[in-house]
């Protein structure tokens, strides 16, 4: 099962689901508004464009991993926004925690956030992403909380082909940002 969380409007979970018809796709957001029309149109027949492998969600990272306690082969966290965004990016040692709470061992992960001078404070005051020092300390975080992670910094145009509605904002947007991803595995 693949788990992409705080999933917006859900696309990648579409074009995941799609392209990988035996994986059971599920995605979480902690806001259900944007859930309501893929939910609506993974639920129609096949001929209409349905998805029987794709499913959605709500679930704030706070309260995960409930009942998806220990399911997730594959894990995504791609450009959170928020507390979400916090979370991944501090990183936060409890939010990490959750997320591992969800993953089998062995699970992969794929986390891509970016942050720059226009971003809350929170993240703003850190230090760039993409610098090696702080790609180090992620990486440090990360196996703390049972991830083994790679950190590479990741540009503009990499982050644009993502296929998710967010990284095609981002990748026009003129704001000043640092995109880093994050790839490996629970242990
Ligand atoms: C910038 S959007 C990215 C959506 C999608 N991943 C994409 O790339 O198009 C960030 C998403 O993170 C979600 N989010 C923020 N904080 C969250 C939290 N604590 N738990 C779950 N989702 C959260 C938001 O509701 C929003 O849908």
């Amino acid at each position: 099962m693949h788990l992409d969380f705080g999933t917006g409007d859900g696309t990648y979970v579409q074009r995941r689901a799609r392209l990988e018809p035996s994986t059971l796709v599920i995605g979480v957001d902690a806001s259900a508004e944007g859930l309501r029309e893929p939910s609506r149109k993974a639920a129609a027949k096949p001929a209409r464009g349905g998805l029987a492998n794709a499913l959605f969600g709500v679930l704030p990272l706070e309260r995960a991993p409930g009942e998806l306690a220990g399911l997730v082969d594959s894990l995504t966290v791609l450009l959170p926004w928020g507390s979400l965004l916090r979370a991944v990016a501090l990183p936060e040692a409890d939010a990490l925690a959750r997320l591992r709470g969800l993953c089998k061992p062995g699970a992969a992960l794929h986390i891509v956030f970016g942050y720059g001078p226009g971003d809350p404070l929170a993240v703003q005051a850190l230090p760039g992403p993409a610098a090696e020092a702080r790609r180090a300390e992620l990486v440090q975080a990360y196996a703390a909380a049972g991830f083994a992670v790679a950190a590479r910094p990741r540009s503009r145009a990499e982050v644009g082909e993502l296929p998710t509605t967010w990284a095609k904002k981002l990748a026009f947007s003129s704001h000043e940002r640092q995109f880093v991803a994050l790839v490996g595995c629970a242990q």
